[in-house]
């Protein structure tokens, strides 16, 4: 995942990554920022970060990607550089006046421009407690002391650096800690969380983790520094869970791997998205893509319907059970047999016999990547409403 920008140093790259990582959240706010900026929630952070970038001069006094300028950015200035600014208020009825609308700061994008000067702030400060200059000399550390790992490595962990690294990364960076305790009767709960660790407080209560930015984080730097010969440590990512988020979920529920339908009633879970996983929309969406027509690219990008707003509850619930079907898929992947795999039970889209054998090596990063991509370059599938929920600065 290189950056279209230049950068004076590894260091200063790595730092813009990992802020772009801790900002990957607002997908509840996926429609009012279509609606203000033309774009998505990703795309919406990911441009704000480039922005910011841009018009920071590195190591000068009004460098926002420093842990100083992150500590004491102001709404105004993130508004701004969202492109946001004219954008985040509401009109009221004047208290006493009749018919006299007054203008106050308000909205759903308002409500996003404070969650990120929040998390900006908080981890500035955080970073400033600690002695660190900025973001990316933090997670400089954190990759050095799980290289370390790997390196003494005595027990039988797979990949025992991403086990440190998210550890330090959710330790201390408040926006990264990603977890819940949910009412963990099994039955309540559309399976158990298989992730990187699990704690079970009592029978009946469960910590669900999902860690979605810190896990990206770190996949993100495998992306971009893997095959680089930097000075960056590079973690092994192929064993990390999903980056569970509200996409994956809600489209695991409408291709039918996740069946809500059995869950228990008091989750609320069921009368969710009431169309997904019945056979006639499986017809529709597990038959090949359309072909795309010409022109398609040109047309104005529609503005998504909102989904169902879930509780935080729900919310945790949907995210742990994507991370559980993520990791049956990928055992199914492996159990296939080779009468499963043989070339001529698959056909790719020119009607030709294809060779299945790579099914086997699936990683979860890869599902996870290739769930995301068809979410947003399948027509049908991005018009697949995804669950909201909103004032969470996680996913
Ligand atoms: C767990 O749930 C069971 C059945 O609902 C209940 O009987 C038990 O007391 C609970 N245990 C704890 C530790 O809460
Ligand atoms: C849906 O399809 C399955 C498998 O083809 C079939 O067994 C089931 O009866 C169908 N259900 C309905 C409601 O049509
Ligand atoms: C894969 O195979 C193993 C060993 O036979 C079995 O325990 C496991 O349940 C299988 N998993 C799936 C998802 O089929
Ligand atoms: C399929 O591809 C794999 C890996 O490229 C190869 O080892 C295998 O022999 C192929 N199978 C057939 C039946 O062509």
């Amino acid at each position: 995942m290189a950056l279209p920008l230049n950068f004076p140093s590894v260091i200063a790259e790595l730092n813009l990554l990992s802020i772009l990582s801790l900002l990957n959240f607002a997908s509840g706010y996926r429609v009012p920022l279509h609606q203000a900026t033309g774009r998505g929630a990703f795309d919406s952070i990911r441009a704000f970060v480039f922005t910011l970038y841009i018009s920071s001069s590195a190591g000068g006094e009004d460098n926002l990607l420093s842990a100083k300028g992150m500590q004491s950015i102001e709404e105004g200035k993130v508004a701004e550089l969202m492109g946001v600014s004219d954008k985040i208020h509401i009109e009221k009825p004047h208290a006493t006046l009749p018919g006299v609308l007054v203008g106050e700061l308000g909205g759903p994008v308002w409500e996003v421009v404070q969650l990120v000067t929040k998390v900006m702030r908080e981890t500035g400060n955080v970073l400033m407690t600690s002695g660190y200059p900025d973001m990316g000399s933090f997670v400089l550390e954190a990759l050095k002391e799980g290289e370390r790992a790997r390196k003494d490595n005595s027990n039988e962990k797979v990949h025992p650096e991403c086990d440190v690294i998210l550890e330090r990364l959710v330790r201390a960076i408040p926006a990264f800690q990603d977890m819940a305790l949910v009412d963990g009767q099994r039955e309540l709960c559309c399976g158990t969380f298989l992730g990187l660790i699990r704690l079970i407080l009592n029978p009946n209560t469960s910590a669900v983790y999902c860690f979605k930015k810190a896990l990206l984080t770190i996949h993100a730097i495998n992306l971009r520094f893997g095959s680089s010969s930097s000075s960056v440590p590079v973690p092994r990512t192929t064993h990390l869970p999903i980056f569970s988020d509200n996409v994956i979920p809600s489209i695991l529920v409408h291709l039918g791997i996740i069946d809500l339908s059995t869950s228990n009633q008091e989750l609320g879970l069921a009368s969710l998205f009431p169309e997904a996983g019945t056979n006639e929309t499986l017809d529709l969406l597990l038959t090949r893509p359309p072909l795309v027509t010409d022109g398609n690219n040109a047309k104005p990008k529609e503005i998504p319907k909102e989904g169902p707003v879930l509780t935080k509850e729900q919310a945790f619930i949907l995210r742990a059970a994507a991370v559980d079907a993520c990791e049956l898929i990928i055992q199914t992947a492996q159990n296939l047999t080779d009468e499963d795999l043989k070339p001529d039970s698959g056909e790719n889209h020119d009607g030709a016999k294809e060779n299945l054998s790579w099914l086997k090596d699936i990683t979860l990063p890869e599902v996870d990547a290739w769930i995301w991509s068809i979410a947003k370059d399948r027509a049908d599938y991005r018009k697949l409403e995804r669950f909201v929920l909103t004032g969470t600065t996680y996913f």
